[in-house]
């Protein structure tokens, strides 16, 4: 798949989303339905953002026992989406019963992702909450090995991380990263933050950009600018 930007579309309702993206005119940019739109709208979103022409990452970062995320998985499996994810801190046998439940019977699935570790999570919380006394790019790495161990596509991380990641699981394995912000922007709760062009420098295939766009006065101004610098 070629680099691109993703448009998190953390909005309250597929009203909202539908008004949103017919800002975009022409565009049909790859979008992110993640748990608020779809925990709101359930699949029928998916469905319509596919009917619409728009490439899909449905962030719903599953994380529970290996059987019940194979059943969830197989569900998922039934719609059309083209990027799937879940928390790699559940485990390889987890990973390898998504790629399982994921895969449809003739024998086609989405690509699937693991979350390393969310890019609101620091240093400091990573040792003093999660108990995980290592360099937060020593843990990422490890979780982005088990993931390739598995099976999967690639991992959500920061793109701080994604050359290194490129280095130890391969240059196809895809890096998805959000913590994108402009120059100028507002980090908000993300602290492993990257401007598009410094996320393109570090080799990101995909930026997941979320607030920078959908808050930003004109948004179809913000993801041309995301796009430019990300793709120069
Ligand atoms: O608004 P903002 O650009 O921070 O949005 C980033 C999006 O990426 C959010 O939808 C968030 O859920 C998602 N995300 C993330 N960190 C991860 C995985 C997903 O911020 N590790």
């Amino acid at each position: 798949m070629a680099k691109d930007v993703i448009i998190a579309c953390d909005f309250a309702s597929g009203d909202e989303t539908l008004a949103f993206l017919d800002r975009f005119a022409g565009e049909k940019p790859f979008v992110k339905i993640g748990m608020e739109l779809f925990y709101a709208e359930g699949p029928q979103i998916v469905r319509s953002l596919k009917a619409r022409g728009h490439r899909i990452f449905l962030d719903l970062k599953l994380h529970d026992i290996p059987n019940t995320v194979k059943k969830a998985m197989r569900v998922l499996s039934g719609l059309d989406v083209d990027l799937v994810n879940l928390h790699a801190a559940g485990t390889r046998a987890m990973m390898e019963a998504a790629l399982e439940g994921l895969t449809r019977p003739d024998g086609t699935r989405p690509l699937l992702i693991a979350v390393t570790q969310l890019t609101s999570t620091d240093q400091e919380a990573l040792e003093s909450e999660l108990l995980i006394p290592r360099p937060m790019e020593e843990v990422v790495l490890a979780y982005a090995k088990n993931a390739a161990a598995a099976g999967l596509d690639g991992v959500v991380c920061s793109p701080l991380e994604a050359g290194r990641v490129h280095e130890s699981c391969g240059a196809g394995f895809l890096t998805v990263t959000p913590g994108v912000r402009f120059a100028e922007g507002d980090s908000g709760d993300q602290k492993r933050v990257a401007t598009p062009a410094r996320a393109r420098e570090l080799g990101s295939d995909y930026i997941v950009v979320g607030r920078p766009i959908t808050r930003a006065a004109d948004p179809l101004e913000a993801y041309c600018r995301c796009v430019k610098e990300f793709l120069a």
